[in-house]
């Protein structure tokens, strides 16, 4: 079985049946693009079918729907379920791409010199996610497959997988495994691999305030009425004190606070301090004290707000006093906080701490659980041996800051872990414009997730000869 000529031999035909999936604008917070999430989905289960996966199913949900295909060879070896998201982030600003985001191309970059293909989707998720299909064809056209395979592909991970969450609850058999396989995160660079063993939960707010009843002269009234972007600005203010801690009450009551000998292993991960500050351009880093910037970004959680708006903000100056100021916040949340929970304190914080002369509402949108997996499992075995083979090095062991809901949830529900096989960069700027994806780490990708169906079967079949 030689994996890396099959890709190799394949690779065209590879891309361009990713770039057919790239085309189609499937952007789930868009509902003017259902169709083409469904499209997206449909595209995905014709992929299942000439697979030959058995019981291929679009599963449709409240929202947009979730394709499932399974590939059941001996009851008595394992199982391992595929999860992956077709739906991507909306392009805005549209006018910041070099190109149309649902026209995918290859290009070199500085990072990339064999070439990257720019799409929105490209890397998150569209083209790590069609790693697994492609992985899948490989092993099953050059051998057969070591053990069994489900796939579940959803079309919400990027507005917070609420349908996925009751679905696996009402599917907990149909989805039964032994390990949850994802590639949907990023690898510390294009040589040195890393599984993620650590992702940050979310809780996401947005808060109205509202003032008096209509936008008023801001020369009439001004000094006399609480304007609410004034209010709005103050509040969020002193959610941080001066040692960037976050002021909510209870906050972190329940955050695990980390050994000194596991920060220290931590540090012997790659991390350059200079080159972060360059990638995006700024000339200091910021935030809690204490912490490293590494820690700050992976075992402490974080308040940000994501927009805030109201009054006038088109072009030149209108003098108004606001009658009402809107922002969306969000918080990272690292284990043993509840986003529930601490959702809640929000709420109840931003409550108390309102000034007079304002009313305010908030809205809960989604959150999710904070994710942690042990490094010592046949799982993280397995992964660790097929990145050597193909990386010639061992991969390190990370957390990172992102979320993806429902891990937490098949650990709750399927009682599984999850190996997170991420294969992006930080510099393929997921969620912003020009979202590429490497062609090498697409392809070596295939060839690692390949390579780690049969260590997986090997090393849960025999566990005492390693
Ligand atoms: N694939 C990302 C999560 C990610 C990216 C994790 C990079 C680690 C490294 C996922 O699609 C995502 O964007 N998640 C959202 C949460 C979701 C509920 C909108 C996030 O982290 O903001
Ligand atoms: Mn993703
Ligand atoms: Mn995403």
């Amino acid at each position: 079985m030689d994996f890396k000529r099959y890709i190799e031999n394949n690779q065209e035909r590879f891309i361009s049946e990713l770039f057919e999936l790239l085309r189609i604008p499937s952007i789930s917070a868009n509902s003017n693009h259902d169709k083409d999430t469904r499209a997206a989905a449909e595209l995905l289960i014709s992929h299942f079918q000439n697979l030959g996966l058995d019981e291929c199913e679009i599963c449709e949900t409240k929202g947009h729907p979730i394709v499932y295909g399974e590939k059941i060879i001996n009851k008595n070896l394992p199982t391992v379920l595929v999860y992956g998201h077709y739906d991507v982030q909306p392009v805005d600003p549209i006018e910041l791409w070099d190109q149309d985001p649902f026209k995918p191309y290859i290009k070199k970059t500085l990072i990339h010199p064999e070439g990257a293909i720019f799409s929105r989707g490209a890397c998150d998720d569209k083209g790590q996610m069609f790693m697994h299909l492609k992985a899948l064809e490989t092993v099953m056209t050059q051998d057969q497959m070591p053990c069994n395979v489900k796939f579940m592909i959803e079309g919400e991970e990027e507005v917070g997988s609420d349908n996925l969450e009751i679905f696996v609850k009402e599917n907990k058999s149909k989805l039964s495994n032994d390990i949850v396989l994802v590639s949907d995160t990023g690898m510390i660079d294009k040589n040195t691999p890393s599984i993620t063993t650590g992702l940050r939960g979310l809780s996401y707010m947005e808060i109205e305030l509202t003032g008096p009843n209509r936008d008023l002269h801001s020369g009439h009234y001004g000094g006399t009425v609480a304007n609410p972007i004034n209010m709005i600005s103050k509040i969020i203010s002193s959610l941080h004190n001066s040692k960037n801690q976050i002021t909510i009450p209870g906050f972190y009551d329940d955050v695990v606070e980390i050994s000194e000998s596991e920060r220290s292993e931590s540090r012997k991960i790659p991390f350059d301090l200079k080159d972060f500050k360059k990638s995006i351009k700024i000339n200091s880093v910021h935030g809690e004290d204490g912490f490293s910037t590494s820690e700050r970004q992976s075992i402490r959680p974080a308040l940000d707000v994501n927009g805030i708006w109201g009054g006038y903000s088109g072009e030149g100056a209108k003098t108004v006093l606001p009658s009402k100021a809107y922002a969306k916040i969000s918080m990272r949340l690292v284990p043993n906080q509840n986003w529930k929970k601490i959702s809640s304190l929000f709420s109840d914080h931003i409550n108390n701490i309102c000034p007079k002369g304002v009313t305010i509402k908030i809205k809960e949108h989604h959150g999710g659980q904070p994710y942690i997996a042990p490094t010592n499992t046949v799982g993280f075995r397995a992964a660790s041996k097929a990145y050597e083979e193909v990386f010639n090095k061992l991969p390190f062991a990370t957390k990172d800051g992102g979320s993806i809901p429902i891990i937490a949830l098949f650990e709750k529900e399927l009682n599984s872990k999850t190996i997170l096989m991420g294969f992006g960069l930080d510099s393929d700027a997921i969620h912003s414009p020009n979202e590429h994806y490497g062609i090498s780490n697409f392809l070596m990708g295939i060839e690692t997730i390949s390579r780690f169906y049969y260590h997986f079967t090997d090393l849960s079949t025999n566990p005492q000869i390693h």
